[in-house]
């Protein structure tokens, strides 16, 4: 560990850097349809019962307390080739990545067992309903997962993508289910909610103001919300609370706070909790800085291919302030919230982001690039098939639970 005003200095100078691949998404190239069946996960848990609502306990087990188990057995639940909605950002394989055995790790809670992930039950309890991912770039890796684990079992001709920026949404015809991705980086409104055109250099955010896009998730049957990196670039940032004219340096604390809030009382006054189900994801962490496991090094999460061992491992990249900001937001609300507290368990993971297999700018990087890892490897991002998947089946836990199958 190093002192804290390296760590501050480090976290000032690369997260600017490293935000900039966040300017380009969005440039979805969708590969050659090819069907596949999702593999079985194996093991023989029982669906789960006994959910706490509005936290993360089960009957006692906490889902989100647990370990990484290798089993390449039953992992990846699907394969990256045979899932055509995946984009050029994730396919860390295709791409050029060297190793694979990224995925083939299976999280296993400490006090219970994960249901077996079934895509055909996920689409009976999705029929007639819309499930929706609100959030930024890693919000859009978790919902390609969750269209990746699903779509497999759906016969070519009754499934199907659409973009209708800000939004994409695939659709089960059959089911009449729809699996959609909203660009909101900041959940509230922001000059950045153009899916393609923004700046993260330049961001000003409206606190208060979040009908513009609040209007579209009106009666949407579950919703995942997720938002954090996009505030992280300074510890200051331009907003505005009431007139648009009169912009303020923020804390970024405060602001998130503030954002949150405005997110709550829409919450409040929105959603109909017998009918709707709404789910916060909390950060996901990034592996910026390879000194905060391997004492000495001065890298990234570059040419990382096994998790971190160390069960209290936590990164500086992750802010536990933030994190309190989500959980007091979530604890004070009339209507429960579900948070999915996915932040310790990808801790572990620094070796499954995308490094320097990924594109920038909608293309690939060169091998000048590559060759370069400090200064182009993104350790915000994923690679899929991969540790967002399992983000999804804890998520489809909860689902099974709370939408019971008859
Ligand atoms: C739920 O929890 C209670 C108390 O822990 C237990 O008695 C009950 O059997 C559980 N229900 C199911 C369906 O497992
Ligand atoms: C939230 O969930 C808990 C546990 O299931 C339940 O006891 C409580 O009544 C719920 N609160 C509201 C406001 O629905
Ligand atoms: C399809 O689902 C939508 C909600 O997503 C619902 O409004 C509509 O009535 C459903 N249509 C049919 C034919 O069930
Ligand atoms: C806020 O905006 C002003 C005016 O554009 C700019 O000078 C300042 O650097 C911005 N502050 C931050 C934290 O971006
Ligand atoms: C990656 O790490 C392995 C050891 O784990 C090492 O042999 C190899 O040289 C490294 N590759 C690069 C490009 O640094
Ligand atoms: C989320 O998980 C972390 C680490 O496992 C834990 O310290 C924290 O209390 C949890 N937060 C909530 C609100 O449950």
């Amino acid at each position: 560990m190093k002192p804290p005003s390296t760590s501050d200095r480090r976290v000032l100078s690369l997260f600017p850097f490293l935000l900039a691949y966040l300017l380009f998404i969005g440039t979805a190239r969708l590969v050659k349809e090819n069907f596949r069946l999702i593999k079985d996960q194996g093991g023989n848990a029982k669906p789960l019962s006994n959910l706490t609502n509005g936290g993360s306990l089960i009957d006692g087990c906490d889902l989100f307390d647990g370990k990484w188990v290798l089993d390449g057995g039953t992992r990846p639940l699907y394969e990256e080739e045979s899932c055509p909605y995946l984009t050029q950002q994730v396919t860390c394989g295709t791409n050029g990545r060297p190793d694979s055995l990224y995925q083939n790790w299976r999280w296993e809670p400490h006090a219970c067992k994960l249901p077996r992930f079934d895509a055909v039950k996920l689409l009976e309890i999705l029929r007639g309903k819309r499930l929706m991912f609100i959030g930024d770039s890693i919000q859009r890796t978790q919902w390609q997962s969750m269209v990746c684990l699903i779509q497999s079992v759906i016969p070519p001709g009754k499934k199907s993508m659409h973009r209708n920026p800000p939004m994409k949404i695939f659709r089960a015809e059959e089911f009449n289910a729809s699996i959609e991705f909203y660009w909101a980086p900041f959940i509230v409104e922001s000059n950045s909610d153009h899916f393609k055109k923004h700046s993260v250099l330049k961001r000003l955010v409206k606190l208060d103001s979040i009908s513009k896009h609040s209007r579209r998730w009106e009666g949407v049957d579950i919703m995942v919300f997720e938002s954090y990196v996009w505030w992280m670039y300074k510890p200051i940032i331009n907003a505005t609370i009431g007139s648009l004219d009169n912009v303020k340096e923020y804390d970024v604390t405060n602001a998130y706070e503030l954002a949150l809030k405005t997110w709550a009382n829409w919450i409040e006054s929105n959603i109909n909790p017998h009918t709707q189900k709404i789910f916060f994801m909390s950060l996901s962490p990034t592996h910026l800085w390879s000194w905060e496991w391997k004492a000495g090094s001065n890298e990234n999460c570059f040419n990382e291919s096994y998790p971190i061992q160390d069960p209290s491992y936590w990164g500086t990249g992750s802010s536990r302030d933030m994190m309190g900001i989500v959980r007091d937001t979530l604890q004070d609300l009339a209507i429960n919230v579900t948070l999915l507290n996915i932040t310790q368990l990808s801790e572990f993971r620094k070796d499954g982001h995308t490094s320097v297999y990924t594109e920038r700018r909608g293309k690939l990087l060169t091998s000048e690039q590559r060759s370069d890892p400090n200064s182009y490897a993104d350790c915000i991002h994923w690679c899929l098939p991969g540790v967002p998947d399992t983000w999804n089946e804890i998520l489809y836990a909860y689902l099974l639970h709370d939408f019971p199958l008859h």
